[in-house]
């Protein structure tokens, strides 16, 4: 058993939003989701066990709170399984900043889900890996795989068969590119773990929005599969304008949009009627994220300067988890 090990991940951003889970301990959602991975965006994780007691740190300072509790959850369940490990050590440090409007927790629990099972000595496994990611965050099912991912929903109460796979690598559409777009680096007030809880419970839309999106995925992984950019982009910004929507009917209403969202995304349509072929999406927050090819991320930086965006950060489609050799400790 090697007992230490350091893993590598990307971040990813949704084509078809996860938005609400059917079990809150186990992280599992009421619909599929697909996925891009993110590069050169990541996030590196040194996992060692035999440590004097659990300790873990990210991006420099202790995990405290939820954050600490989901990282030992996943830890736990790889102790239940494999006696005689121990305490453990886990640090991680991300290559970019929380102001980068892309959340880094997707990259870190899967980063140090790979990093586990390597550390306790069992075999590489992309869908056990996903399954254990998944219990950080929903969305860190995703970021094991590189290139286009599913989230599979699944049916079973234990979440054996919730996990994700890679339906393209990242080989598939090399030109594709996302550009986050910072319109607002202020934290958003309602976390996407409360947000999903709300709207799950009280939006009167939400039966509606878990069948379209799961109508949405097989439509998205053609369209993928076929590099049809104009019909993508359009089935992203819907997709995430549902999932506003939902939001928004919750009681208390949920808006995370703020007036330069708005700004970007009719920028962004504005600039379309004259022909850039750009596109949006939007996760839980006010930052819209640019879909685009290579060639044009010039013309969608001049139009996030047009906004007064704050930082934009370029993306192209990113690999496989990894393991490395250069721990953190
Ligand atoms: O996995 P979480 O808890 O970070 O939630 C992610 C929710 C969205 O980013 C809004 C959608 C998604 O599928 O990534």
């Amino acid at each position: 058993m090697n007992k230490k090990a350091t893993a590598i991940a990307h971040p990813n951003i949704a084509l078809v939003k996860y938005w609400g889970k059917r079990d809150e301990a186990l992280i599992l959602p009421h619909q599929s989701s697909f996925s891009m991975t993110l590069a050169p965006l990541e996030v590196k994780a040194t996992l060692a066990f035999g440590a004097e007691r659990d300790e873990v740190r990210i991006n420099g300072r202790p995990a405290q709170g939820s954050e600490l509790t989901r990282v030992i959850a996943l830890v736990e369940r790889v102790r239940q399984t494999t006696p005689g490990l121990g305490p453990v050590r886990v640090v991680t440090q991300g290559n970019f900043p929380m102001s980068a409007g892309l959340a880094s927790s997707a990259a870190a629990f899967a980063a140090i889900a790979v990093a586990i099972r390597a550390a306790a000595g069992l075999p590489k496994d992309a869908r056990e890996s996903s399954i254990l990611a998944r219990l950080g965050s929903g969305s860190a099912s995703r970021s094991v795989e590189g290139g286009f991912c599913t989230w599979h929903r699944g049916q079973r109460a234990d979440g054996a068969d919730s996990f994700a796979e890679q339906i393209f690598p990242a080989s598939h559409w090399p030109q594709l590119r996302m550009m986050a777009v910072v319109v607002s680096g202020e934290e958003k007030e309602v976390k996407s773990r409360d947000g999903m809880r709300g709207t799950v419970e009280t939006s009167p839309y939400y039966p509606a929005w878990i069948q379209d999106a799961e109508a949405e995925v097989p439509r998205a992984i053609e369209l993928v599969r076929r590099k049809d950019l104009e019909a993508l982009g359009a089935l992203c910004e819907r997709n995430a304008w549902r999932m506003h929507a939902t939001s928004m009917a919750a009681d208390p209403p949920l808006c995370y949009l703020k007036p330069k969202t708005f700004q970007l995304i009719e920028a962004v349509a504005a600039e379309r009627r004259k022909g850039l072929p750009v596109w949006f999406t939007l996760d839980a927050g006010p930052n819209p994220v640019l879909i685009t090819l290579e060639e044009h991320l010039d013309a969608c930086q001049r139009l996030a300067q047009q906004v007064g965006a704050e930082n934009t950060v370029r993306c192209t489609p990113g690999g496989d988890a990894r393991l490395v050799e250069e721990h953190l400790f």
